[in-house]
């Protein structure tokens, strides 16, 4: 049995308290957050609540594992504190704030005395059905050789999601569409396509008025890969819109999923492509390879499963031995990839190479 303690009781720790709860060798010990609701958060959980990490070690044994779940610029001082005191990490994403803050953590994790100590950073999607059947399907080789991908990440989020988290809304807390959300897609692109190496984005009108929120609603990005491939990604999140990964797999139980119609990624190879999350390829199998002939249409079926589950059996696994599926390096170069579209927004219109 694997003792987890989740740090942070906003809006991701209690999913992934249930995601505890609900695997056979876990048990969920305590929550901690210094914020007052959150006493009531652990009690319907039935688990200890403390406000500090400080607080827990004076009253229970030091548990095996913590999942981190407070905001983006308290993610390396929690988890350096967190395997300070012996404790494995599944780190939510984006791994920090700022590059050099995230280097600074891998180096603190990698000294002697914690070498032992497993990190996992939370890009869950990596877990998610529908990223799964895509890389099978890419990996089979039945789209050719890829040539490039095309994404969408478009929603409007209202105003009390700001309202209730105001650093969600401050570039400098960590906020902003670009390492809240797009670093999911980054990530996705990474384990899909392999290393991006060059970002060139154009920032959108910014549209909320109040004065408070400096941080980027959109952009539109052009991306070059290690491997040649290419990409282009629309991300906002100020327009109402069923285009993005969550309308479109409904992984998130507070988006309603959008049946029919919302396609986010689109993957085009030399002999077929593939939408997403229809998982419809569009071919020319057994006639000829052309725009004269009409396009055949295969459909993929894919299993619903709880990334948020598959990823804890992982980190169970992973505190046994197995290689992390995404290791704090991989969250370091989605987080680089983020940076390189923050510059290429705010800069002179150059390119970012990475
Ligand atoms: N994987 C996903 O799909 C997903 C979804 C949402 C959020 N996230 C990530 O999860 C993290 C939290 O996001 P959220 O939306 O739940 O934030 P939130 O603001 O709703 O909750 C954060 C909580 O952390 C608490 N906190 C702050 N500092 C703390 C500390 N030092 N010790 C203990 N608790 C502390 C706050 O009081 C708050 O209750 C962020 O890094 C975010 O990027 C991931």
């Amino acid at each position: 049995m694997i003792r987890i303690v989740i740090v942070g009781a906003g809006l991701i720790g209690p999913r992934h308290a249930q995601s505890v709860l609900s695997n056979a060798n876990t048990s969920l010990v305590a929550l901690i957050d210094p914020s007052p609701s959150a006493e009531s958060i652990a009690e319907r959980l039935q688990t200890n609540y403390f406000p500090s990490i400080e607080a827990m070690l004076q009253t229970i044994p030091v548990p095996d594992a913590a999942i981190v779940c407070t905001p983006n610029n308290t993610h390396v001082s929690v988890t350096r504190s967190l395997l300070s005191h012996g404790m494995h990490v599944l780190l939510e994403k984006p791994i920090s704030d700022t590059v050099a803050s995230g280097r600074d953590l891998l180096e603190f994790a990698s000294q002697q005395e914690h070498r032992h100590l497993r990190i996992l950073v939370g890009h869950h999607r990596r877990f998610n059905p529908y990223v799964r059947k895509t890389k099978e399907i890419i990996d089979s080789g039945s789209l050719g050789r890829i040539i490039a991908v095309n994404g969408l990440w478009t929603l409007f989020k209202p105003d009390d999601y700001f309202a209730a988290a105001p650093w969600r809304r401050s570039s400098s807390s960590g906020g902003g569409v670009i390492p809240i959300n797009f670093v999911h897609d980054v990530d996705i692109l990474h384990y899909l396509f392999g290393p991006i190496v060059r970002i060139h984005a154009e920032k959108t009108l910014h549209q909320r008025q109040d004065p408070s929120h400096d941080a980027e609603e959109g952009a539109a990005i052009i991306i070059r890969f290690a491997s040649g491939v290419v990409g282009t990604f629309l991300v906002c999140d100020a327009t109402p819109s069923p285009y993005n990964f969550e309308s479109g797999t409904g992984e998130n139980p507070l988006i309603p999923k959008m049946d029919g119609g919302a396609d986010f990624y689109r993957v085009f190879g030399s002999e077929a492509s593939l939408s997403v999350p229809d998982m419809t390829r569009w071919n020319y199998d057994g006639t000829e390879k052309s725009w004269n002939q009409p396009l055949t249409r295969d459909r993929f079926a894919v299993e619903e499963e709880t990334s948020f589950d598959l990823q804890l059996k992982h980190f169970v696994d992973v505190i046994q031995g197995e290689e992390p599926s995404c290791s704090g390096e991989d969250a370091l170069r989605a987080l680089m990839a983020c940076e390189a579209v923050r510059k290429a927004m705010e800069g002179d219109g150059r390119s970012i190479d990475l």
